[in-house]
């Protein structure tokens, strides 16, 4: 990235966040204890759903070591543009603004080795020198935990909605119970649970298996007195898509994009 001189940061407080995203009408923060549950997924498709419900959006990956939203969203060779006012010229794609550190690299392999006071610098950068214009949902694909990118977005940004993405087993639930925790602590409204890999139906014999187990989401809906978004099965045309950058919800079987286009409605409907 091109790191213009700047006066220092001035942090803002869980109180009182600074308002950096006020092009956005909706800052919806995709997140989760557990990595590897499918958050940038989710994020991705929840992007593409609201655009292809006319609503304007952005999607900011926040996963500075392991951005993955240019290979979901097919922007990954794409190179940083600047306008003439110095603001970074966001991608696009399926209708959704796009921006992550993985296109401010010389090679999408080149690894970010920062310390993470660096990192939290260039996600605020990600989010104040880009011109992202107008929007009605900027939708924020976290990274994996409760640390210091979580609250850098939680301070900085009035965030309208969580979204605790989670696998029905008792390893991901435990760490997405925290989240929640960091949520409700730092007074972000969550708007709900995803579970995720929810379960594997056979192609061929039609059999249901619990792969990672079940009710992981309800379970969690529950006890935290949070809604259960929607469910998505694990299915073999989920991955296959995403890794060629063909979003399932733009690509898939249409009763497999309508897992994505409902959660995209409920979590309207929270919003309304
Ligand atoms: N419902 C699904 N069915 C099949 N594969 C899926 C599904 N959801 C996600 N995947 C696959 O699982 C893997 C992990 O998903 P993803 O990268 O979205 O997780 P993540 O939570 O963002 O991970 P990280 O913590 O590394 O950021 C990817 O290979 C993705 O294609
Ligand atoms: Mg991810």
């Amino acid at each position: 990235m091109n790191p213009s001189p700047k006066p220092p940061l001035t942090y803002g407080t869980f109180e009182k966040p600074n308002d950096r995203a006020t092009f956005a009408k909706h800052v919806i923060a995709v997140t989760s204890g557990k990595g590897g549950v499918g958050k940038s997924t989710v994020s991705a498709n929840l992007a593409v759903a609201l655009a292809q419900m006319g609503k304007k959006v952005g999607i900011l990956d926040a996963d500075i070591y392991g951005p993955d939203i240019p290979r979901l969203l097919n922007i990954r060779h794409e190179t940083l543009k600047w306008n003439e006012n110095d603001k970074m010229i966001p991608s696009e794609n399926y209708g959704v603004k796009i921006m992550s550190v993985g296109i401010t690299t010389p090679t999408p392999d080149t690894p970010l080795v920062w310390r993470s006071s660096v990192a939290v610098s260039a996600l605020v950068q990600l989010i104040e020198d880009v011109e992202w214009g107008e929007l009605d949902f900027f939708v924020i694909d976290m990274p994996p935990g409760t640390g210091d990118i979580q609250l850098t977005a939680a301070q900085e940004m009035k965030i309208s909605a969580g979204i605790l993405v989670t696998t029905p087993q008792a390893v991901a639930t435990d760490d997405v119970s925290r989240a929640i925790r960091m949520f409700q602590d730092i007074k972000v409204p969550i708007a709900g649970i995803v579970e995720n890999m929810s379960y594997f139906v056979a192609p061929d014999t039609k059999v249901r298996y619990d792969i990672f187990g079940s009710g992981g989401g309800e379970m969690l809906a529950a006890n935290y007195g949070v809604k259960l978004l929607g469910q998505i099965p694990l299915l073999m045309q989920i991955r296959e898509l995403s890794d060629e950058g063909m979003p399932p919800v733009a690509h898939a079987d249409d009763e497999y994009r309508a897992y994505y286009q409902a959660i995209a409605k409920e979590l309207i409907g929270t919003l309304a």
